[in-house]
């Protein structure tokens, strides 16, 4: 296949568009796969996927399209994922791609990944081709679709295809408007190899799949490459064309999009925009290469202890196929032993914890969700800072300087729930960038410190919009901002799973809320218990449990000894569930209630 015949192309849209849809259509046509054959949405492969309705983990399809020319075009159909918390990964697919359809509803229209997933594409100066699709729905409106994709983001109504994944309708003219308007992968066909990794997944039978585009040169089974980014070096076992399924060629050459086996042992090795390249030849990486950063960070803790062992393999076999969550092994006074784990963003949290809930449904388990942040100390030691409590307390004072991530929001509304959306983004300290109106609607980007948006933020946008609100958000830069470390403590001592990071000025708001919680949790207790919100030394909330003596014979008359012993018995078996912080007895079950995360 010389490059003229070939086109290299993703389709981008808002969740729930049609893109999966679109994505299976264009496989039949083809005959790639056969109608009402296999899986509906064959490109949606995980189940918590099909669950959610989000595309997570990018897969590729190659097909062949039969036009009335001798040979027939070979069509690489690269999906990306459909949000940006992977919007590196976006990007790196799109890297390997010359053009995009962008899939928007006919009746909904431009929503918040529309517009992030057009600057995407346009920022990597490939040609969009706008499809409205679902154009059979009863409220479809084409033209008012035409007239917003113009004034939004310049492009033509005439250029616009209208389509109906559904019913079929406009499909036909899909195709052919890649092959004319999408130019063919560029590239040296007699150059060195180099190659572009855009995924990899792990197989039981054989090992890790890499998926790869060849930029330049050719690639042959048995041939020996290096990866750039790790420095590793691998034989070729297998290589060929996801046609859906693996189907061995033996060769890839310039422009074509396929798979390749080598010996890596773990997906970790298969960085996402890394250049593999023939071991032993100099070739230039190919641009755009990062490594994952962690921006959200999740402590997972069992309840009870023992389901540690349970906990620790259900998280290797799902980090197994997705490198990008980082794993490390952390100890809480008040939780026992558990995981600190790293992800890209929220909506990667959010997947993971429920892929993992399916595999450890019978545990019961707590999440502490802290976002990275970095300090300086002491105008010197610059601290990067994953979990809250791993900061020294008294460090306040010697805190120079700090900073929070922060994400760039664009929320789109009906234009009747401005007010209460500027109110709820100026409460969590959001920073309006731009506002508009087209349509009846109004479109806002705002900077929001990441920390803010962590936890109940969406839900809350949707329910004071009815909701309507579509929201998406990318990462931004960090921000200098006044945090502080807020520690609970009990009797004078601080409870680590329970230090948190906040504003200064919503510090004593939330000491009052966590004293006020914790205060409901905790039973009497022979002694006083003084519960304080601190930050360093400065006492901002607190709430005192009186003493009681907890005596279980009280209601035991006369000398019933069994039934007076048994009831010690089963104080003592409550005991052990406790968990003692100072003096203090607090049942395990009380931090994981405090702890869950809704
Ligand atoms: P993600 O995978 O989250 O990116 O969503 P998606 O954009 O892939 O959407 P998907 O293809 O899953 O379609 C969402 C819903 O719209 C499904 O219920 C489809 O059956 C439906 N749908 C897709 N195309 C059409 C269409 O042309 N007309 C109508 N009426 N419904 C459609």
């Amino acid at each position: 296949y010389p490059p003229e015949r070939i086109r290299n192309f993703s389709i981008i849209a808002h969740v729930d568009h049609g893109k999966s849809t679109l994505a299976d259509r264009l496989l039949e046509l083809t005959g790639t796969i056969k109608r009402g054959h296999g899986q509906p949405q064959y490109l949606d492969k995980l189940q918590v996927e099909r669950e959610r309705g989000i595309t997570v983990k990018a897969q590729t399809a190659t097909m062949f399209h039969n036009s009335n020319e001798p040979q027939p075009f070979l069509l690489n159909l690269i999906d990306t994922p459909g949000h940006v918390d992977f919007s590196y990964e976006v990007s790196r697919s799109l890297a390997a791609c010359q053009g995009a359809l962008l899939v928007v509803d006919a009746a909904q229209g431009v929503q918040a990944q529309t517009v992030a997933n057009f600057y995407l594409a346009f920022e990597s100066n490939l040609t969009i081709i706008p499809v409205i699709n679902k154009i059979d729905q009863p409220t479809a409106d084409p033209d008012r679709i035409k007239d917003q994709l113009k004034s939004m983001f310049d492009l033509e109504p005439s250029d616009c295809l209208l389509t109906s994944a559904k019913t079929g309708q406009g499909l036909e003219h899909v195709l052919p408007a890649v092959i004319e308007r999408i130019p063919p992968p560029p590239g040296e066909g007699s150059g060195l190899l180099r190659m572009l990794l855009l995924d990899s997944y792990y197989d039981e039978y054989k090992g890790v799949i890499c998926h790869v585009a060849v930029v330049d040169g050719m690639l042959r089974k048995g041939d020996k490459i290096s990866a750039a980014a790790t420095g590793q070096t691998y034989d070729v076992l297998d290589v060929g064309f996801m046609h859906p399924e693996l189907t061995q060629t033996g060769v890839l050459l310039t422009g074509q999009v396929g798979y390749v086996v080598t010996g890596m042992r773990s997906t970790k090795e298969a960085r996402i925009g890394d250049t593999l390249f023939h071991a032993k030849t100099i070739v230039k990486p190919l641009p755009g290469f990062k490594a994952a950063r962690h921006m959200v960070f999740s402590g997972l803790f069992p309840a009870d202890g023992s389901d540690f062992e349970a906990l620790n393999h259900a998280i290797e076999r799902l980090t197994c196929n997705d490198a990008s969550v980082s794993v490390t092994k952390e100890s809480s006074t008040a939780l026992g032993l558990g995981f600190r784990c790293g992800f890209l963003g929220l909506l990667h949290m959010d997947v993971f914890h429920q892929r993992l809930e399916q595999v450890t449904f019978h545990l019961s388990l707590s999440h502490l969700v802290a976002v990275l942040w970095y300090v300086l100390l002491d105008l010197l030691t610059m601290l990067e800072v994953q979990n809250p409590a791993a900061l020294p307390s008294n460090s306040k004072q010697r805190v120079t300087a700090s900073w929070e991530p922060t994400v760039l929001a664009t929320i789109i509304i009906p234009s009747e729930y401005v007010g209460p959306v500027i109110t709820l983004c100026s409460e969590r300290r959001g920073q309006q960038l731009e506002y508009s109106f087209i349509d009846r609607r109004a479109f806002m980007k705002y900077r929001l410190p990441l920390r803010e948006i962590v936890v109940d933020f969406y839900n809350e946008l949707k329910s004071i919009t009815s909701g309507y609100a579509s929201f998406d958000y990318e990462d931004s830069e960090y921000q200098q901002a006044d945090l502080v470390k807020l520690d609970i403590l009990l009797n004078g001592q601080a409870v680590d799973a329970m230090a948190t990071i906040v504003h200064s000025l919503k510090a004593q708001r939330m000491g009052r809320e966590l004293v006020d919680k914790l205060k409901k949790f905790i039973d009497r207790q022979m002694f006083e218990i003084i519960i304080q919100a601190a930050i360093g030394s400065k006492v901002v909330a607190r709430e005192t449990i009186s003493a009681m003596r907890k005596n279980v014979l009280a209601k035991c008359y006369g000398g019933d000894i069994t039934r007076k012993r048994k009831l010690l018995e089963k104080q003592k078996e409550g005991k052990k569930r406790m968990k003692r912080v100072g003096s203090v007895d607090i049942p395990q079950e009380a931090f994981h209630q405090l702890l869950k995360v809704s």
